[in-house]
């Protein structure tokens, strides 16, 4: 197996020339001034950032890399997105899915992003997709933790065989169950819908991960059902609402209640700013919401909050390129979060936070954690934030798995340095 010394890192901690010694895939000792085991090699940090490697906790990689497929989103919304979605699904390949998704995963590696947590899709009856991602969770497996979530993406009640369908897939090595509770026919059917679903990973010992009030409807409720059934289920610290976008439109007095019966049943909560910023308050005029959940609250409450990317070139969204630090300044900005705490917990929802709804094994900086981390172009992590830090080098238990050269610009003026690299003095 592998061994690594990295030397003079700064941490995310706010610790600053420390060494982690890799062997074995796992970290051995992390402190200052280790003794160089012989033939070990060596990686300078010259006092850089390394942190545990990122962490998306919610992404769609069966679609990623298909923008455009077979056109393109005109009006650039969800419900377009959905329609187009559908399209794609019956011209999909087994094939062109395994190749976009190894490309996606090439790119995350890059970006220091070694885990994700992604939906697929359930609802196709071929569950091409299904087996095209456990395919590409076997190959990566080297280099990148990927965790499946049963996505029925047409309703598990709505679409037909739905739950059959969810259920084959969870039979084929799918991980997590996921659910779409906004898009059943009814309020009621999307409550049985939470119901049914909870209690299938109940007994099956499963995580839950479910699509959740993806609307400005501020009378779409579903996440307190999903906070219901989870503590009625006992299954707190194992099931997460994502997007919970109609948080941002419900009344505060409502809102007053549902927080603390969240944090009751430990639900994770993942916000999805580059998509929530883009795709919510479509119908509206002016003022117009931003419709990213009440991440600031939330945090506040003790709830673990993690930002995923969603999306990257596909129907619902054509930009994005694996940069969790981008996804954290948006989920920044969009929520006003600028106290160094709040910037900070910004860092954690891209890293920590996110590795705690994946329920990762082994992760962060302490002996015996996996050796996986990012070596950043930056002094801290709110730094990280700032400049979208270059990830000089990704390390994969112990192994260096990508490099990237360090970013900075030449100048040619009077009387001034030659070089700028945008970070703070050390
Ligand atoms: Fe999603």
């Amino acid at each position: 197996m592998a061994a690594l010394l990295i030397r003079n890192a700064a941490l995310p901690d706010g610790r600053s020339g420390i060494d982690l010694l890799a062997r074995d895939g796992r970290f051995e000792a992390v402190g200052p001034n280790l003794p160089a085991p012989e033939g070990v090699p060596q990686l300078d940090a010259q006092g850089w950032l390394f942190s545990p490697p990122f962490v998306d906790a919610h992404f769609h990689m069966d679609a990623t890399l298909s923008y455009g497929l077979p056109r393109v989103n005109a009006s650039g919304t969800l419900l377009e997105g959905i329609a187009l979605w559908g399209e794609l699904k019956p011209m999909l390949t087994q094939e062109a899915i395994v190749e976009r998704a190894l490309a996606y995963c090439d790119w995350a590696v890059a970006k220091g992003l070694l885990a994700i947590r992604s939906h697929v899709d359930v609802c196709d009856p071929r569950l091409l997709a299904v087996e095209a991602l456990l395919q590409v969770k076997r190959r990566v497996a080297p280099y990148l933790d990927l965790q499946l979530v049963a996505f029925p993406q047409d309703g598990v009640l709505r679409a037909p065989g739905g739950m059959a369908n969810l259920k084959r897939a969870l039979d084929l090595g799918v991980d997590v169950v996921g659910g779409i509770p906004h898009f059943e026919r009814t309020m009621a059917e999307g409550a049985s819908s939470v119901r049914q679903l909870c209690e299938l990973a109940a007994e099956r010992g499963l995580r839950v991960d479910m699509h959740c009030d993806e609307t400005d409807d501020p009378m779409s409720r579903h996440v307190e059902s999903l906070a219901f059934e989870t503590q009625r289920l006992g299954l707190q610290g194992r099931v997460t609402g994502s997007h919970l976008t109609s948080m941002h439109s419900m009344d505060n007095d409502y809102v007053s209640k549902l927080i603390p019966l969240m944090a009751d049943a430990q639900l994770g909560v993942v916000a999805n700013p580059l998509i929530n910023i883009t795709l919510q308050g479509r119908r509206d005029t002016y003022p117009k919401r931003r419709g990213m959940t009440r991440v600031p609250e939330l945090m506040a409450a003790g709830i673990t909050v993690a930002f995923g990317h969603d999306c990257v070139m596909d129907p619902w969204y054509s930009l994005g390129s694996a940069d969790m630090l981008e996804v954290a300044a948006m989920g920044l900005h969009v929520g006003q979060l600028t106290s160094t705490t709040q910037m900070r917990g910004c860092f954690d929802a891209v890293t920590t936070e996110a590795a705690r709804i994946l329920g990762l094994e082994g992760y962060g900086l302490m002996p015996g954690c996996r050796a996986d981390g990012v070596l950043l172009q930056a002094r801290s992590p709110i730094e990280a934030i700032r400049l979208r830090a270059q990830r000089l080098a990704v390390v994969r238990g112990g192994r260096i798995v990508a490099r990237s050269p360090s970013a900075s610009a030449q100048l040619d003026l009077p009387g001034r340095p030659n070089a700028v690299d945008f970070t703070s003095k050390p």
